[in-house]
């Protein structure tokens, strides 16, 4: 089940995925993380729909480059509203139905490098402290929820080469990026898969609290 702002994306996704496993349980929902009664809604009928939620990866978020004196109150409260409280209320309704399945369950958030280092050389603090706010959360989570079976973890990726870090505003970041990095390269969305996987399945059934770094090495310099 994907939940999205955006319908198209995440219907062509759906119909893909259908295509290539015809048996599988398969749906989005067009949810606003922000909106904590639209994602306990949606929860609860996910639940109805494909029987039970076992496992959460939140992948949802937005970035934005401003120097902190040009902020406004506005793009400030954003970033953290989805980033960071998004991320609560979907984990949190998520944990409501594995608990109430006696289930327990695997939650995986997507923080980033950004949430370990002040990103160099756009000015980031929103997303930075959106993103390291979710580090902390995660770790609150995984304390909190393990007496019920929810393991609660983070994947911390670096600099991919996605939509949000496209467009000629950003060229002068990734020549900057990419000489920065061990690998000598940006990332590739399915070079995350590894990770999401692993977090989700019975391969880490006592890691709990623990955050995979995937950024060939951005951190190192
Ligand atoms: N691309 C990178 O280099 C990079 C690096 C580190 C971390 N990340 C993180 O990875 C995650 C995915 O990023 P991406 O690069 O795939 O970006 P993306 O823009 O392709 O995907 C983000 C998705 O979040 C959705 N979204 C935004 N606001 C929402 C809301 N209020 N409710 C529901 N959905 C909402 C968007 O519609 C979009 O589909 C983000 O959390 C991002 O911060 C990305």
């Amino acid at each position: 089940m994907i939940f999205d702002v955006e319908k198209n994306k995440s219907r062509i996704k759906v119909e893909e995925l259908q295509n290539e496993f015809p048996k599988a349980r398969l749906g989005y929902k067009i949810v606003d993380i922000t909106d904590d009664a639209a994602v306990a809604t949606s929860v609860q009928e996910s639940a109805k729909f494909l029987g039970s939620i076992d496992v959460v990866l939140c992948f949802a978020g937005v970035v934005g480059c401003t120097h902190a004196l040009e902020m406004t109150a506005s793009q400030w409260r954003k970033t953290l509203d989805i980033n960071t409280t998004g991320s609560f209320f979907v984990a949190q309704a998520a944990a409501r139905q594995m608990i109430a399945q006696k289930t327990g369950g695997s939650i995986v958030f997507t923080a980033s490098i950004s949430g370990h280092r002040v990103n160099y050389p756009q000015p980031q603090i929103a997303y930075n402290v959106s993103k390291a706010a979710l580090l902390s959360l995660k770790n609150c989570l995984a304390a909190e929820w393990a007496i019920h079976g929810i393991r609660t973890n983070s994947i911390s990726p670096g600099y991919a080469d996605t939509i949000l870090n496209e467009g000629d505003g950003l060229a002068g970041c990734r020549s900057i990026w990419t000489p920065r990095n061990p690998m000598g390269r940006m990332g590739s969305p399915s070079e995350l898969t590894g990770a999401a996987v692993f977090l989700s399945s019975s391969a880490s059934t006592y890691i709990n609290g623990a955050d995979i770094v995937v950024d060939g090495g951005q951190v190192l310099f």
